[in-house]
């Protein structure tokens, strides 16, 4: 990569947040763009609170965090954000047409040689990519929520990402303190792949009436070992992007161990989205 000091990140959702707090404290300008002026704010304040935490935890220092936070631009202007990006990352919401018009308006404002990478989680990578005049210039980035937190980047190689491009991509996500592995396009790539079905799965017990909701969660955290429960945990992701990833794998396999709970559409349906919406499985303050 030619200069890899100049990162735009496309979206200012929860994953965005995380992806910017991420390459700004490993020492990347980055800006952050949106069509909202509202989730911009939105951004910043999560990024404030999560290096706050950092801060206070005793991870970064004082001097740290504000460095990192100085380093993160917002802005609406997509044309003037992308025009002299090294790296752009898209993490906008799931869906193929959003994200391939998006590509397309960054395509003609981006320098040709600029790596290009999408956070997607349910969608395929190769697929996106074709929206680009440069699709071997194209991979997926694929960060974990909290993305400040978790250490792993799924790095995906679409059918037309050239090697270099798979190298420099490795490179970043190592440069930014992260530890990459490399998959190929496949639904859900890795982690997805078994994360979600058994998030589903847990929904689905839920539905037969196992247990309440805050018992699984319990079960699962004391019998397990894990860090939170399944349900608590899909609150985490997302219910739409947690839905998302389920419909993926379904539609992709028609594997009948794939098929979405039925409180989970119902869930989105209603706008209980988990966490960020302040209801989902569980409430929150
Ligand atoms: N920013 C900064 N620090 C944070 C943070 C944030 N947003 N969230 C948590 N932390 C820090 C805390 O400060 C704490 O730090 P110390 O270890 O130094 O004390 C540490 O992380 C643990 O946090 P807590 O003590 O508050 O609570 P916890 O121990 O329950 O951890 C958790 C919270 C990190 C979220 C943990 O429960 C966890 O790892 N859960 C599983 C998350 C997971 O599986 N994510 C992947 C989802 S799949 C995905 O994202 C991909 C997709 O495409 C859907």
């Amino acid at each position: 990569m030619s200069d890899a000091t100049t990162v735009t990140v496309l979206g200012a959702g929860t994953m965005g947040a995380g992806i910017a707090q991420a390459c700004a404290a490993a020492g990347h300008a980055v800006t952050v763009v949106d069509r909202q002026p509202e989730a911009l704010e939105r951004c910043l304040a999560t990024v404030d609170a999560s290096l706050e935490r950092l801060v206070r935890k005793g991870t970064m220092s004082d001097d740290a965090a504000a460095q990192a936070r100085a380093r993160i631009a917002v802005t609406t202007d997509l044309a003037a954000s992308v025009g002299g990006a090294a790296i752009v990352i898209e993490a906008v919401y799931e869906d193929l047409a959003t994200k391939q018009a998006l590509w397309r308006q960054v395509d003609s404002h981006a320098p040709a040689e600029a790596l290009r990478a999408t956070n997607t989680s349910s969608l395929s990578v190769t697929e996106i990519a074709q929206a680009s005049s440069r699709p071997e210039r194209f991979c997926g980035l694929h960060f974990f929520n909290p993305v400040p937190v978790l250490p792993l980047v799924e790095v995906v190689r679409a059918e037309r990402t050239s090697p270099a491009t798979l190298d420099e991509a490795v490179a970043f996500a190592t440069a930014i303190g992260k530890t990459p592995i490399v998959c190929g396009d496949t639904p859900g790539f890795i982690v997805n792949r078994l994360l979600i079905p058994y998030v589903n799965d847990a929904v689905h017990a839920l539905g037969e009436g196992v247990a309440r909701a805050a018992d699984i969660d319990t079960a699962m955290k004391l019998g397990a070992n894990l860090p939170m429960g399944p349900l608590a945990l899909a609150d985490l992701i997302g219910l739409d992007v947690t839905l998302a990833v389920i419909e993926s794998l379904h539609r992709e396999t028609a594997d009948p161990r794939f098929r979405p709970a039925v409180r989970l559409r119902q869930l989105v349906r209603a706008g209980k989205l988990g966490r960020k919406t302040g209801e989902g499985f569980h409430r929150y303050e």
